[in-house]
């Protein structure tokens, strides 16, 4: 398989206590393929999609992306995060071209700049600083960002979290016209069902306390996405169950230790 998550468990310690985050993840994702992770606040999404990104380690078991052994980031690997993290003294195209510059000419990197500007609709805006843009904008020059060094996966975590529904409901179609551009392999991390549906191929959920994977589910329905299909209606309901359970067995667990406090 294209990217292996082999019996990967993370632990942290702290005052002679071990808090198990992730226990015993192990899947794979296929080339081109759009995989959504979901589940509740603090089951370990962010932790599995830095350990892939090579930003944090296994305790145990091991990642491998085209065979290679991941043990720390490299550019075969595009990460987009919740907030944009542009420079904020960089117009949109130098924000581009700034990673670009170690592996190519100038002259390069701007027409590569130009090219990624353009598929993600922001032409106009490459002379303007991320302050002037909107949230959905800068969020598109880290896509672009992302994918002009030409990653073998995107690695996406709530990116478009931190956006008002209607701009959200935007950037779906957007990403979904550029993964069919790109054919690019995508990990999306997201907490929102409706999300998952939307974009994936492939949903893996998560359940908390330790983070384990519950579910990974096929997402057959046709694309576009649409939500006034019995299926995907469906399908929603089954997820919202799976989650339902998790969160009440957070909130019986937080019940009865405030009990013996
Ligand atoms: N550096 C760290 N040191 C200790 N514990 C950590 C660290 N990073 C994460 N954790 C713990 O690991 C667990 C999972 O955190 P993580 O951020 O991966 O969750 P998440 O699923 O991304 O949550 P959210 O949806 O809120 O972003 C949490 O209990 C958190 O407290
Ligand atoms: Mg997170």
């Amino acid at each position: 398989m294209f990217l292996e998550i082999n019996h990967v468990n993370k632990q942290y310690k702290k005052d002679k206590q071990t808090n198990d985050v992730l226990v015993d993840i192990d899947t794979s994702v296929a080339e081109g393929e759009f995989v959504s992770i979901l589940g509740p606040s603090g089951c370990g999404k962010s932790t599995l999609l830095s350990i892939v990104a090579g930003l944090d380690q296994v305790t145990s078991g091991e990642i491998r992306l085209d065979g290679k052994l991941i043990k720390k980031p490299g550019k075969d690997r595009g990460m987009v995060f919740q907030q944009a993290a542009l420079f904020p003294w960089l117009t949109v195209e130098d924000n581009v071209i700034f990673p670009l510059r170690k592996e190519m000419t100038k002259k390069e990197a701007q027409k590569r700049a130009q090219e990624y500007l353009q598929m993600v609709q922001l032409s106009n805006s490459a002379k303007q600083y991320p302050h002037e843009l909107s949230g959905g904008m800068q969020q598109r020059v880290a896509i672009a960002r992302a994918l002009a060094m030409n990653p073998k996966v995107l690695l996406m975590d709530e990116p478009f979290g931190a956006l008002d529904e209607q701009t959200r409901a935007r950037m779906h179609v957007e990403l979904e016209r550029i993964w069919l551009e790109t054919k690019k392999t995508i990990l999306f991390v997201t907490h929102s069902i409706s999300e998952s549906i939307k974009l994936s191929d492939r949903i893996i959920v998560m359940g908390t306390r330790p983070g384990t994977i519950i579910a990974d589910i096929q997402v057959e329905l046709p694309r576009p996405r649409r939500f006034d299909q019995k299926e995907t209606i469906q399908l929603e309901k089954q997820i919202n169950q799976l989650l339902k359970k998790e969160i009440d067995k957070v909130v019986e667990e937080e019940l009865a230790y405030a009990a013996n406090q």
